[in-house]
């Protein structure tokens, strides 16, 4: 069957709104999609197809890829290349679509970390399979301590020079390992447009280890991962674990974390959000965005419903002192 040529909304800039990204010429919408999960060769094509256009027809600009997405791995890049080829093509450069190179991607001493060699031959792999001559920006995915920074760093400076990446990023970056990596790039005029880490109700590590505000210092903007606390932080799992959400297939989200402490945290901030007229899933990612040093969640999404619910929470990202502090006395009693 021939697919229907794919049509954007017109009026997809009308309702999203766009923070910009430290000190740089680029704006990112506050709600980005991730392709980590829901986008690999075991997912209906359909139905990433669909999240992707409803993405974009709501003024989603910023999709994030990763080398391993899946599974199976590079996956969710042949998704994203096959959307690309069917849909997108025309509206390249409308879109800002990241990878990145860091874990466990293929067999062999040279297949994941932070050598020069992976990350070359990583985005090369990668860019073929989303049918792309370039990304917008490519990541190191992760810190590593056995490679000398210098030898990753100075990867990301020449896939700029080679016109693989418009701009660079790192990810769950150490806080001086972080400050290093700004310096570097930074004196061969390859400005480290984001950092990467995950934030969320659950996890504040990048509030607590001060990379928030180092990012902010440099100019860097910061975009959070995982702001739904892959699932937790929405109302899938209030009344057990349905078949076919995250946890039941206990990968990545483990049953042993739904305690029952935490179910009880969840159903009180479950009631914060009906409070304020919001689902629990708009109330966690508002609560990210209430922050002007996050410039994007980048949420993860299995169904259209999904992200039109997540879309919600950008009419609403304040939030006031007393409801700050009921947030802390239920999470920290
Ligand atoms: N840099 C890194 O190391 C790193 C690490 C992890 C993720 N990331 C990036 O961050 C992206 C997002 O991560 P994530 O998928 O963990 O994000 P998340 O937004 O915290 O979790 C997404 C999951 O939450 C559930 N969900 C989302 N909206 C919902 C709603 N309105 N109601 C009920 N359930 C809802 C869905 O679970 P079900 O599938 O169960 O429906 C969905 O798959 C990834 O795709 C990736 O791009 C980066």
């Amino acid at each position: 069957m021939i697919d229907p040529i794919y049509s954007p909304e017109k009026g997809r800039y009308d309702n999203m709104k766009y923070r910009r990204c430290g000190k740089s010429g680029i704006l990112l919408p506050e709600i980005s999609l991730g392709l980590w999960h829901n986008f690999g060769d075991v997912n209906p094509f359909a139905n990433s197809k669909a999240m992707a256009h409803y993405a974009f027809d709501q003024g989603i600009t910023h999709f994030d890829l990763a080398n391993n997405y899946g599974p199976s791995y590079g996956s969710a890049e042949e998704t994203f290349g096959m959307i690309m080829k069917k849909s997108f093509m025309p509206y390249r450069d409308e879109l800002f679509i990241s990878s990145k190179a860091g874990h466990d991607m293929w067999s062999g001493p040279y297949g994941e970390w932070g050598s020069r060699k992976y990350l070359m031959s990583s985005l090369d792999q990668s860019l073929k399979r989303m049918n792309l001559d370039y990304v917008d920006i490519f990541y190191s995915h992760r810190y590593d301590p056995s490679t000398p920074l210098e030898e990753t760093l100075q990867a990301l400076v020449d896939i700029v020079r080679q016109g693989k990446a418009l701009y660079v990023g790192i990810s769950k970056y150490p806080e001086q390992a972080a400050a290093f990596a700004y310096n570097y790039l930074q004196e061969r005029d390859v400005h480290c447009l984001l950092y990467q880490g995950r934030y969320n109700l659950l996890n504040r590590e990048p509030e607590n280890e001060g990379i928030l505000r180092q990012a902010k210092a440099n100019g860097t903007g910061f975009i959070a991962f995982s702001p739904l606390a892959q699932g937790l932080l929405t109302s899938r799992y209030l009344k057990g674990i349905p078949e076919d959400s995250r946890m039941a297939q206990g990968l990545f989200l483990k049953k042993e974390t739904l305690t029952g402490g935490l179910l009880d945290q969840l159903r009180a901030l479950n009631n914060l959000a009906a409070e304020r007229g919001q689902t629990l899933a708009e109330m966690s990612l508002a609560w990210v965005l209430k922050d002007d040093m996050v410039t994007s969640v980048i949420i993860g999404a299995s169904s259209v419903n999904q992200l039109a619910d997540n879309l919600k929470a950008i009419e609403n990202t304040t939030f006031t002192a007393e409801e700050i502090q009921r947030i802390e006395q239920i999470l920290n009693g």
